[in-house]
């Protein structure tokens, strides 16, 4: 039963009014938020390691500049998702510190390991791309911080997912090893990004009341089919084969149907024993400790600057 006050925020939502972090709000939608945008964050910053392997390995200068501001921008998105969540009264070293612990989620993708040049590509076309295809409805989503944080975000991956296809379609395009390379990266990314949208509906614990207060607007599978429809024909153009014997085209959907995926996998990865997951987590526990003395510095600098002005 709802109370009067929830009755009137859901009326809210329904008529299409964006919450904004002032504005009273239920504690499971805040508590909602607060988990689904840190995830988010984590994301970003998690997101930046797998291609950070590449770096000093780009083929070419400009791949490499292109590469460097690519993972600039995942950094900023990372820093926009946190003050998103601090609007709703959580503080970034809380949220780091339920990461660094191995408490927070993150998306199972950035657990791979990135291990040709060509996963640069792959990267970006499949996995850049699924996080489109998610993210442009979170735009209209009904927390107002975190729709607006979502718009810049998202143009920002549309560099990033057409970088991600010119590298493709330059391998595909090249030697015969090249097109192996991309070929072999198409094959490893493929079923991976297919699990970013998360579970199937039927075990997706979270849709029916993030749906109800607009966080999602289109369920797990609805997207997931919007990425294989968007995306087989990409594959053709560039001539590579999608790695799934059950794909094809549907005349009556109007869609493609494709194979099962293997949620063990995808329950395997979220539980932390996915390929790369205690690399990842340790990389940013290093990174965080390292930077100890820089925060450190920051305080000690902010403290003697009041002072300085109560003097
Ligand atoms: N990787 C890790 N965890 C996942 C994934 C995934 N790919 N998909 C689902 N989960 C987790 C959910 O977080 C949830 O866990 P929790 O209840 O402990 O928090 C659980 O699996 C069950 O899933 P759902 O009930 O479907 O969860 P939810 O309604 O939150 O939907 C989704 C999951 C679609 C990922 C949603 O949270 C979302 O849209 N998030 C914003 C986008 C995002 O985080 N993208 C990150 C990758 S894109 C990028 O950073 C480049």
């Amino acid at each position: 039963d709802m109370s009067a006050e929830e009755q009137a925020f859901q009326a809210r939502i329904d008529a299409g009014v964006k919450i904004e972090a002032k504005d009273w709000m239920p504690d499971a939608y805040r508590k909602t938020l607060v988990r689904q945008i840190s995830q988010h964050a984590h994301s970003e910053i998690v997101g930046q390691l797998p291609e950070g392997n590449w770096v000093t390995r780009a083929p070419t200068l400009k791949r490499k500049s292109i590469l460097l501001a690519k993972i600039q921008d995942e950094a900023g998105h990372g820093l926009y998702l946190y003050g998103a969540a601090e609007t709703l009264g959580v503080s970034r070293d809380e949220l780091l510190e339920a990461l660094h612990a191995g408490k927070a989620k993150y998306s199972s993708i950035f657990n791979y390991p990135t291990l040709s040049w060509a996963d640069m590509g792959a990267i970006g076309w499949l996995v850049d791309g699924s996080a489109i295809i998610n993210q442009i409805p979170l735009c209209r989503c009904s927390y107002g911080p975190y729709a607006r944080a979502m718009v810049r975000v998202c143009k920002e991956e549309s560099f990033h997912a057409r970088q991600g296809y010119d590298i493709m379609l330059k391998l595909a395009q090249g030697t015969p090893e090249q097109k192996a390379m991309a070929q072999d990266a198409l094959d490893r990314w493929w079923w991976p990004s297919l699990m970013m949208f998360g579970p199937s509906d039927a075990e997706s614990v979270n849709s029916a009341q993030s749906s109800k207060w607009r966080i999602k607007l289109f369920s797990n599978d609805e997207l997931r089919q919007r990425m294989v429809d968007q995306t087989v024909p990409q594959a053709e153009f560039l001539g590579l084969t999608i790695p799934d014997p059950d794909l094809r085209w549907n005349e009556e959907r109007g869609q493609y149907d494709f194979g099962d995926i293997d949620w063990t996998e995808f329950q395997d990865v979220l539980k932390g024993n996915g390929p790369c997951n205690r690399e990842r987590l340790r990389t940013r526990v290093t990174a965080w400790e390292d930077g100890a003395w820089f925060r450190e510095a920051l305080v000690a600098h902010a403290d003697k600057q009041a002072a300085k002005q109560t003097a």
